[in-house]
């Protein structure tokens, strides 16, 4: 339901300040998440795409690990405190943070759920595997050998509990409502990160066999296979997460000047835009019909945090709120006190950001869409557009972004 006073804060903006934000908005960190949610984009284009959400699926690393590790024999956990603090409850489910990650905040704010739960070890309805679950283990790369000493789930390991899932969903509901959710589901995969950080710049294996630039390429291939396997299986609208700026993070910064490390922030930009070259590649070359590929940047807008922390409302940039140094994450931490502000930080642990910072970056990749995705429909009804929302120098109201969702989630069950 939409107030009263919203409505008039949203009347008293002018049509001059709207075409201002919009222009802001286009700037360029644009992030093309709009294929995803618009699978028929001539459709769209006359009003009458109707892009159907049924499930979100999410493979990957700790960044979106619901806590597929909990039960395996791996330093790489997160399932005791001061892991989760701040989730409802204050349970440590398993999370890499202090509260939700961004699987969950995908999931909410596209009006499917408020988490998204861990495809192993949790007790799921029906309902949980009909609208989404997460494959993704912290510790996890791209490259094989990035999970062997994290004893993560790989990428090819996460591909086959996707199997292992459509076939558990077949047997519940059959092959064609089965091939529907598969069909309508957006798909995520955040990686790339470990393969950096905790392979090539850390075990020296990889360095013997590859310079920096054809690792990258290798790993450019390696994922442009997970994503046309993932294809393959029939996810039709991926959304390809890069590598965040790993030499930011605080265990990861040069030691004394605590400056990031500009070689690993390097290789993840030179990642990010071979893999972007990839991506537009595929689009052309798709296996499932009517299939959306989109490159979707966590380097610039996290970034973009790290660089204007008081915009945000950080204090803290190069520490971590539960200490800085490789072993200030995962079990290394067990029980560890957190600090007690971890509003003023942008990571938690000393790889991981904050549930807080994890929400900006998802709302600034949303909201860096979300003019395209309801454009068409509202310049029509134009009194029902949120006008004032351009006025908000931090990004845009949490209450005027709920309401663009409303708006967007009218069209999707229309
Ligand atoms: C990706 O697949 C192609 C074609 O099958 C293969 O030649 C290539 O080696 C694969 N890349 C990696 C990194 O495994």
């Amino acid at each position: 339901m939409i107030n009263e006073s919203r409505e008039s804060v949203v009347q008293s903006a002018t049509m001059a300040s709207l075409r201002r934000g919009l222009l802001a908005g286009l700037a360029l960190l644009f992030v093309n998440l709009l294929p995803l949610l618009l699978p028929c984009a001539q459709g769209a284009a006359a009003g009458t795409g109707k892009s159907k959400i049924s499930a979100v699926f999410v493979f990957g690393d700790s960044i979106v690990d619901p806590g597929n590790n909990n039960n395996r024999l791996t330093e790489a956990r997160a399932d005791f405190p001061p892991y989760g603090e701040d989730f409802p409850g204050g349970v440590a489910t398993g999370r890499f943070s202090n509260g939700k990650v961004p699987g969950d905040m995908f999931a909410s704010r596209l009006g499917i759920k408020e988490l998204l739960p861990p495809y192993i070890g949790s007790d799921l309805q029906l309902s949980d595997l009909l609208t989404g679950v997460v494959f993704a283990s912290g510790g996890s790369g791209y490259d094989p050998l990035t999970s062997i000493p994290a004893t993560a789930i790989s990428s090819t390991g996460q591909l086959e509990l996707f199997l292992d899932y459509k076939e558990k969903l077949k047997a519940l509901v059959g092959e064609e409502e089965m091939e529907r959710v598969i069909s309508e589901g957006i798909y995520f995969t955040v990686m790339g990160a470990n393969d950096l950080a905790n392979n090539y710049f850390t075990i020296p294996l990889r360095r013997h066999q590859y310079d920096l630039p054809s690792y990258v390429e290798f790993l450019v291939s390696s994922a442009v296979n997970f994503t046309m396997k993932l294809n393959e299986m029939g996810a039709k609208r991926i959304g390809f997460i890069g590598i965040p700026p790993i030499g930011c993070c605080p265990s990861q910064r040069e030691i004394g000047s605590r400056e990031c490390e500009p070689m690993r922030n390097q290789a993840a930009q030179l990642f990010n835009s071979e893999i972007t070259k990839e991506i537009n590649r595929l689009n052309a070359e798709q296996s499932v019909p009517g299939s959306k590929f989109a490159y979707i940047d966590i380097y610039y807008n996290l970034l973009d945090l790290i660089q204007q922390p008081g915009l945000y409302g950080f204090k803290e940039v190069t520490e971590g709120c539960c200490g800085s140094t490789v072993l200030n994450a995962a079990i290394f931490i067990k029980n560890h006190p957190a600090c007690p502000n971890v509003y003023d930080y942008i990571f938690w642990d000393s790889f991981h950001p904050t549930e807080k910072a994890y929400s900006i970056v998802v709302d600034k990749l949303i909201q860096q869409n979300m003019q395209y995705l309801i454009l068409e429909p509202l310049d029509r009804h134009s009194s029902a557009w949120p006008h004032a929302i351009v006025e908000d120098k931090k990004g845009w109201s949490n209450a005027l972004l709920d309401r663009w969702w409303q708006l967007l989630l009218q069209e999707k069950h229309a």
